[in-house]
């Protein structure tokens, strides 16, 4: 068989189940509801395969709401930062539940939101980021409402709150802690709503993470309040899912060991390089050790040093690591760029090309 051309994603089935099958144990053990957050990770062709084990999707605008329920179904959330007149109705059509970040949208749209469960987006000003891009609780946040008063006036127009301040967050017992300042700041308001989401970021899926305390601790909290608690997880479902597939293009040396391959960090991996992050490729062991640079013009499109077991030459293939979350929803068309094709991994290990760009699919994207 013909070698699959690169750039392309790779997504494993067997890596996605091995989560998959952690989230399927939460929610017995919590009680929880598992949402995916779709501005994570859309790629809807493994939507079949991800559907069994999560109770469908959260969103953050109006197309990745209409995905939600058109491409994965289950209980449809939808959230955005600020909705805009035209667009309130349409999302009312597919959502489930919809979540304003401020008291100030959800009076403006009071009218149209009246056959559907509302929430609000409670900030609770804490988070364990470690990003100040990221960071939900930054000075000046517009994530959402912490003014008690102020939602207090307004909690009979909804039945529930999203509150997101986990951000990469694999220790339990920073989790418990924030979760504990939340329930002596907020505890008035959680008791008089139905449910609560406490978002995405909870790195659960993790090798190490004590799930079974986190399942009883948010059965507590379920428990406290009364209410049906949701996660909203995007990065714990795919991590380690996915791997971006590249090609050597060119090995220069400028004082290092350069290879040129035919990818882009800023148009494939944005997320690293937004976050000065390196990529990682597996399993980063040998003598030879090259800077790994991608085919844009930009200076700095590069996406870090590995190790290697031998010198590579032109034609070698590289498998860069994490390419799921945040990256494949990321994928632009700088410098026009091939855009990674999508390629499936069966658990037999039969490999299925689902999606290839071209030239149209580039010239469209502008006009
Ligand atoms: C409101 C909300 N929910 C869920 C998520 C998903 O977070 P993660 O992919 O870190 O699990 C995010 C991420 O920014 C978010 O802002």
């Amino acid at each position: 068989m013909p070698q699959i051309q690169t750039p392309y994603y790779l997504i494993d089935q067997t890596r996605l189940l091995e989560n998959l099958q952690k989230v399927a144990r939460l929610r017995v053990i919590s009680g929880a509801k598992v949402l995916l957050a779709l501005k994570c990770f859309a790629t809807w062709s493994v939507f079949n395969l991800m559907r069994p084990y999560l109770d469908g999707t959260t969103s953050s605008s109006l197309y990745e709401v209409r995905l939600g329920r058109e491409r994965f179904g289950g209980e449809t959330h939808a959230y955005s930062v600020a909705y805009a007149d035209d667009e309130i109705a349409e999302v009312v059509l597919y959502a489930d539940k919809i979540i304003f970040n401020s008291v100030s949208q959800l009076i403006r749209f009071e009218g149209a939101t009246s056959e559907i469960a509302c929430g609000l987006r409670l900030n609770p000003r804490i988070s364990s980021s470690a990003f100040d891009l990221a960071d939900p609780a930054r000075p000046f946040s517009r994530l959402g409402e912490w003014h008690v008063a102020r939602i207090e006036a307004v909690i009979d127009q909804i039945s529930g709150f999203m509150i997101h301040y986990n951000c990469e967050n694999a220790d339990y017992a920073l989790f418990d802690q924030m979760l504990s300042q939340i329930e002596t700041e907020f505890g008035g308001l959680l008791e008089q709503v139905d449910w609560v989401s406490l978002g995405g970021g909870i790195h659960f899926t993790g090798a190490d993470y004590p799930l079974e305390m986190l399942a009883a601790r948010l059965r507590a909290f379920s428990d406290r309040f009364g209410v049906q608690v949701y996660l909203e997880p995007g990065e714990a479902l795919v991590t380690g899912a996915a791997t971006l597939e590249v090609t050597v293009l060119d090995l220069l040396h400028n004082g290092k060991d350069l290879a040129i391959v035919d990818s882009s960090i800023e148009a494939h991996m944005l997320d690293l390089l937004i976050y000065r992050l390196d990529a990682r490729t597996e399993p980063n062991d040998g003598p030879y050790r090259y800077m790994i640079c991608g085919k844009s013009c930009l200076a700095g499109d590069i996406f870090g040093e590995c190790a290697f077991p031998e010198a590579l030459k032109v034609g070698d293939r590289i498998s860069i690591q994490d390419a799921a979350g945040y990256t494949m929803v990321k994928k632009n068309w700088f410098n026009g760029v091939k855009m990674p094709s999508i390629v499936i991994k069966g658990c037999d290990g039969s490999l299925q090309l689902v999606r290839e760009f071209g030239y149209q699919d580039y010239e469209s994207s502008l006009s």
